[in-house]
């Protein structure tokens, strides 16, 4: 299948990595700037670096000589990816969620929520994602237009907004976070809203434009909008890359740079992802003051990087009622402990770091991924008690996002789910392809298609329904 093959997400890096050279040449060219004395009482201007230059800053803070490279997408390569499941389970045992680093065992909900889950929660913001500040700017939401229109068959309200973020601490950097709210026009009450992170508009025509044309009868990747206005529902976009750029050379803007007043961050300083998810808490701050969204049933629905981000938002943030994680793969969903796919030297190199915290990339170094303090189960069981859906595509095609550790995890969650009165995944044997996991709240599917998340969609909306109301639709 020539077209799920090319729509790897190798190509997608690929391109990014396009789109990075492109951004270090533009930083460079600003490097000149840099020189300028700064003018009296005004702050200096943020530092600019490439993210190969910030990456070796890191490096050096943690002492680290090198790190080992990560899997390969081409087959031929010495260093290919594992696509061998018999290969792919060469660690033992994963971190138990259900023991305190004293070693004592949790055995009430109590103990989790007070003693073990603090634990856990310090070692991702430490270790893995970085810390959120204590205090982050306001952000004042401006909606910039509302229109009456069509989706399809439907007749919405759409809003635009855009959410400025207080930046009078450091006027250099402004952020402008972009959001649209979808809402049917004919809704009497406040409607469950879905949000999805989104590529942005940008990226994905210029992705469009280097890819085949979708063979015909796929779905479209919008056509999810439609599947949940048809359930009465309202659903929103979220454009992470105007809360944090996509590279490493944006660390020093955006919310992190805005933050840290256009200094370098620390070693346990907050990542992308991390930031986009404190995009999608803002955005839902903005929805408890629109009478139009019943802000308790807010789901949230990210795909590869944004699903990675949706995971951490749903995880740091109890307000959300439910998430559609799709392919996920490393850093995600994905066990770092199962040897099949990305690995730890992707996302530790220069074009993927700084989705992470600084001191992430130690495991890549002196350390391996059995040293780390957590693991992708722990990110999920941070959800509980709420519905979690794990989704990926087919080996051929999806691979890279590795479906068989992303439901590794999802089993691995389970112990947390039940002790809090929950149901879990219902088995720990991998189901046959299209088998849909949705009878507890921890659920799972591997659709056929490649690296999408258009062929899960109904399946998570009927595991949705479950959990979402919304006013019946006539
Ligand atoms: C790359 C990266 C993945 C990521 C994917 C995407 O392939 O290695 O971790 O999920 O891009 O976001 O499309």
């Amino acid at each position: 299948m020539p077209y799920l093959v090319r729509l790897t997400p190798r190509s997608i890096a690929w391109l990014l990595g396009l789109a990075l050279v492109a951004l270090c040449v533009h930083a460079a060219g600003r490097g000149g700037e840099q020189g300028a004395p700064a003018i009296a009482d005004n702050p200096p201007a943020p530092v600019q670096l490439t993210a190969a230059q910030d990456h070796q800053r890191i490096m050096n803070l943690l002492h680290i000589t090198a790190i080992r490279r990560g899997a390969d997408g081409d087959p031929n390569s010495p260093n290919a990816a594992n696509y061998d499941e018999s290969k792919a389970n060469v660690y033992a045992s994963l971190p138990d969620p259900l023991v305190l680093k004293d070693g004592k065992k949790v055995t009430s909900a109590d103990i989790w929520w007070k003693q073990r889950r603090p634990e856990i929660v310090e070692d991702f913001d430490r270790e893995i994602y970085g810390r959120a500040p204590q205090a982050t700017p306001k952000v004042n939401w401006e909606v910039t237009s509302t229109t009456r229109e069509m989706h399809e068959e439907f007749p919405v309200i759409t809003k635009k907004l855009v959410g400025h973020v207080d930046n009078s601490s450091y006027p250099q950097i402004a952020v402008d976070i972009q959001l649209t709210l979808t809402i049917p026009a004919n809704a009497t009450r406040p409607v469950p809203v879905i949000m999805e992170l989104s590529f942005s508009p940008e990226f994905l025509a210029a992705l469009m434009k280097r890819m085949p044309p979708p063979p015909p009868g796929a779905p479209s990747p919008t056509a999810w909008q439609g599947q949940v206005l048809a359930k009465g529902w309202g659903y929103a976009i979220l454009i992470p890359t105007s809360v944090q750029a996509d590279n490493g050379a944006g660390l020093t803007q955006g919310i992190i740079g805005l933050v840290n007043k256009g200094q370098p961050r620390k070693l346990d300083g907050w990542g992308a992802l991390r930031a986009w998810a404190w995009g999608a808490s803002r955005a839902l701050d903005y929805f408890e003051t629109d009478k139009s969204v019943d802000a308790k049933q807010v789901g949230l629905e990210g795909h590869s990087r944004y699903g990675k981000a949706a995971l951490v938002a749903m995880a740091y943030d109890s307000r959300f009622a439910i998430v559609y994680v799709s392919s996920s793969g490393e850093g995600g969903a994905k066990l770092f402990r199962h040897d099949f796919g990305e690995q730890i030297g992707n996302v530790a190199g220069t074009g993927e770091y700084h989705w992470m915290a600084g001191n992430f990339i130690k495991y890549d170094g002196p350390l391996t991924v059995n040293d780390l303090p957590v693991d992708a189960h722990e990110l999920i069981s941070l959800c509980a008690p709420r519905p979690v859906f794990i989704g990926g595509g087919a080996a051929q095609g999806d691979g890279w996002a590795d479906a068989k550790g992303m439901f590794l995890a999802a089993a691995g969650a389970g112990p947390v789910y039940k002790l809090l009165g929950k149901m879990d995944l219902g088995t720990t044997e991998f189901p046959a392809i299209e088998t849909a996991l949705i009878g507890g709240e921890i659920a799972f599917r591997q659709h056929s298609g490649g690296h999408t998340p258009a062929p899960n969609w109904a399946t998570f909306l009927s595991f949705a329904s479950r959990y979402i109301k919304g006013a019946p639709v006539n």
